[in-house]
């Protein structure tokens, strides 16, 4: 097997993960989440999202967080944008890059961002301009890519047809300039031989460094899913610091899987990341604790037993 030797991890646990936490967190403690982060290494960090805090509640204080964060050089800022109200929000903010989010599920999308995947792509159109006459950076994203909470599991019969629209909507935000697309398997019931076929099926037309894999792990397959995605190189791994989170629209769907377990792996696989696995456990720790909530990352666990 070959294996790439270095991977990017993309934190996403103050957005993905915060969204989705019961307990009320203050801006505070999610900027002194995110200077741990940092200070372990991380490189890539989804600060927060820009949408409708009716919507999502939790992400409200997102421009106090990005006005609040100590800015390192080496760090890149992200936030989510599901419109053009949103994207300016984040040009205030001063977000070193945007992302935008749409679906291979017309369910999801509706439910998500009330409106067709079709409506969602011409919204992102205004968004694309204005982020290529500022040199921004903008990132994709697709939900359900192996299951949707509203239209169901990836069985052998719908295999194919799924697979070729997670990849038309892939290729739609690349061609509108995305650098780069996350595929999200939004409630984690993807399992790896679906996993090969759905990145075998993308790899045909699209190259590896221009996808990213998002796994949540409701169903405990996220590293087995990761492991083949860097089987077929692509190195681009999102992750949630003590595996918090889900999805608000995705009802029953776990957090992202745990960046620690997702850095043991690459560790012991001799893929380098730059990331301290000590100060990534202590920092997810520290928000499970706050948040008053099991840690949801194993190698946490663990090493507190050690
Ligand atoms: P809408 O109702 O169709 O939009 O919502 P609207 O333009 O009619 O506006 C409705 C209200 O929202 C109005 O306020 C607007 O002002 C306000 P009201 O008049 O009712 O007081 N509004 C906004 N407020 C703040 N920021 C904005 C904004 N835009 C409108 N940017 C909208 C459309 C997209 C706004 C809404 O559906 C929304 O906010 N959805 C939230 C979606 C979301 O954040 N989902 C979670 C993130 S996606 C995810 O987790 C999946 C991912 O992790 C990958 C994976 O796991 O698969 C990325
Ligand atoms: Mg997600």
């Amino acid at each position: 097997m070959n294996y790439p030797e270095s991977a990017r991890i993309v934190e996403v646990g103050p957005r993905d993960g915060l969204q989705n936490e019961k307990q009320p967190i203050s801006t505070t403690d999610k900027i002194e989440l995110i200077r741990r982060l940092v200070q372990a290494g991380i490189s890539h960090i989804e600060v927060g999202s820009f949408v409708s805090p009716k919507w999502v509640p939790q992400m409200a204080d997102s421009l106090d967080v990005m006005q609040g964060i100590e800015r390192s050089d080496h760090v890149r800022y992200a936030a989510l944008t599901p419109n053009m109200r949103g994207f300016e929000q984040a040009l205030i903010a001063k977000a070193d890059e945007v992302a935008i989010f749409g679906a291979a599920s017309e369910s999801f999308s509706q439910k998500n961002i009330n409106c067709s995947i079709e409506e969602s792509l011409e919204r992102f159109q205004p968004i694309m301009a204005r982020a290529k006459e500022l040199n921004l950076p903008v990132r994709g994203y697709v939900s359900c890519i192996l299951g949707c909470p509203y239209e169901g599991l990836i069985t052998p019969d719908n295999a194919q047809p799924h697979f070729e629209k997670v990849k038309q909507v892939t290729q739609t935000l690349l061609d509108m300039g995305c650098y780069e697309v996350s595929l999200g398997d939004t409630i984690g019931t993807g399992t790896p031989l679906y996993t090969e076929q759905l990145l075998k099926a993308l790899l045909k037309d699209i190259p590896a460094n221009q996808l990213a894999v998002h796994f949540h792990d409701t169903y405990g397959q996220a590293l087995a899913n990761i492991l083949v995605a860097l089987q077929n190189g692509i190195a681009t791994i999102d992750a949630s610091i003590a595996g918090l989170g889900g999805c608000p629209y995705a009802q029953g769907a776990s957090g992202n899987v745990a960046t620690e377990d997702v850095l043991y792996m690459l560790n012991g696989m001799g893929i380098f990341t730059g990331i301290d696995l000590d100060k990534l456990i202590r920092a997810g720790q520290e928000i499970s604790q706050k948040l008053n909530r099991k840690n949801g990352a194993k190698v946490g666990v663990a090493n507190k037993l050690a």
